[in-house]
């Protein structure tokens, strides 16, 4: 088949060296790991004479892609009705997050999660389970069982919210760490300090964040930032000591080159420049922010500052409105535009991979197609729709291929899904 990988981020739509594409390429897996990659002839050369071969022509071949901020308890919030950021949460999100409690419906939804993830060839979520420990059990087991890598976290929150979706700070701390001992490194799992944010966070829970973060200092963490307007000031009048919403962040030692704040979208160039020196992660959430209304985030600005904003991309569900990463980055593209700035594909493509990747840390296990890495990759149809059949016609160049497939694909564009080496999107019940 065709394959496309990148080296690192393109500087321009014709940066050809930023990306390794094979007209005729060929992947060469073994024991859940890319043994070799490169052109068919070069790969079947070098390998084993008995080795299946599985042929993917005239698809093309892209590493997984990876949503690096999910909800996994919102799989029945998606689509919910409200005006605004705060009223979403109260009416719909919070409510059907205590559900979780209970390990038959946390693990049902678990199944549906990673089902989803694979059918629109996500291999790798960074995902918000419950506040229940319950939740995080149910979302490592289903990972686990499906070899997949994972990043997750039991949600810490300890106020302004019901009462069957509160810990408290001591809770909050030690469930954390049982998630911990339980199962980070088991299989390919990652466990995520998730102080939710810190409006639903005391003071003292977030000390217990910090407690966590210093002892685990290899730990992703993951909270929200910077979202909307009024959440913006109830925060600010929680926390009146704190110079802004980041610098609450900042107080309890959370900021730092691991850390994943979803949204920042109304950040002041100060917010900015403390995000950047601590090589802090904006993560850009676009079908959410379009939905709740919450704003336009300035990707491409924050990317090219003297003082550059390290950034990833991802689905928000379900405040996102899709699990496709191709959706989530068309409508990036359209925040863009509206901002008056240009998104190329070469752009895209890189973020949903590699870009993703080097925003958790480990582009040396996934978002690439290179030798050692795991075997993560996803087989892409252009022509998957009448309607989409009828625009490849015209189609002449790998650009305008990648931009098809994000402008008019989602899960019907993914034709397989290798989680792992094995080929995990047939397998699935439609
Ligand atoms: N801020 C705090 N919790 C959430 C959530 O679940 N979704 C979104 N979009 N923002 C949040
Ligand atoms: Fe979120």
């Amino acid at each position: 088949a065709r394959t496309l990988s990148f080296s690192r981020a393109p500087l321009s739509m014709d940066d050809t060296g930023a990306y390794r594409y094979e007209s005729d390429g060929a992947l060469l897996v073994a024991d859940g790991i890319i043994l070799a990659s490169g052109p068919y002839a070069a790969v079947r050369e070098n390998a084993p004479a008995d080795v299946i071969e599985i042929d993917h022509r005239p698809h093309l071949i892209v590493p997984g892609f990876i949503d690096t901020h999910v909800h996994f308890p919102q799989m029945q919030v998606i689509g919910s009705y409200a005006a605004n950021l705060l009223e979403w949460l109260n009416t719909y999100t919070f409510p059907e997050e205590c559900r979780f409690v209970e390990t038959a419906h946390a693990q049902r939804i678990a199944g549906h999660f990673y089902d989803e993830m694979i059918r629109h060839g996500t291999t790798t979520a960074v995902a918000y389970c419950s506040v229940h420990k319950t939740s995080a059990d149910a979302y490592f087991a289903e990972a686990l069982k499906r070899n997949m890598r994972t990043v997750g976290g039991k949600v810490m929150m300890d106020r302004n919210a019901p009462q069957g979706l509160l810990d408290t700070a001591e809770m909050g701390y030690d469930e954390t760490r049982a998630v911990i001992a339980d199962w980070h490194g088991k299989g390919r799992n990652h466990v995520a300090i998730t102080p939710r944010f810190a409006i639903t966070s005391t003071p003292e829970q977030m000390s217990a964040a910090q407690a966590l973060a210093r002892e685990f200092p290899d730990l992703h963490i993951q909270t929200h930032l910077s979202e909307n307007r009024d959440e913006i000031d109830f925060t600010c009048s929680l926390y009146p000591e704190a110079a802004d919403y980041t610098d609450i962040y900042v107080r309890y030692g959370l900021l730092g080159p691991k850390s994943l704040f979803g949204h920042c979208i109304h950040l002041s160039e100060r917010e900015m420049d403390a995000m950047s020196e601590a090589g802090a992660i904006a993560v850009h959430c676009p079908t959410s922010n379009l939905f709740l209304g919450s704003g336009l985030f300035p990707l491409k600005a924050l990317m090219r500052r003297e003082k550059p904003v390290r950034v990833s991309v991802a689905t928000d569900v379900g405040g996102g409105t899709s699990y496709s990463m191709l959706k989530t980055m068309d409508e990036a593209y359209k925040i863009q535009q509206l901002l008056g700035e240009r998104l190329n594909p070469f752009d895209s493509y890189y973020h949903m991979t590699l870009g993703n990747a080097e925003a958790l840390s480990l582009a040396h296990k996934i978002g690439t197609l290179d030798a050692g890495t795991d075997a993560d990759f996803i087989v892409l149809n252009m022509a998957a729709t009448p309607a989409m059949a009828l625009k490849a016609e015209v189609v002449n160049s790998l650009a305008e291929e990648l931009f098809l497939l994000q402008t008019m694909g989602d899960d019907r564009v993914v034709v397989e899904t290798y989680v792992a080496g094995i080929a995990s999107k047939s397998g699935l019940r439609s």
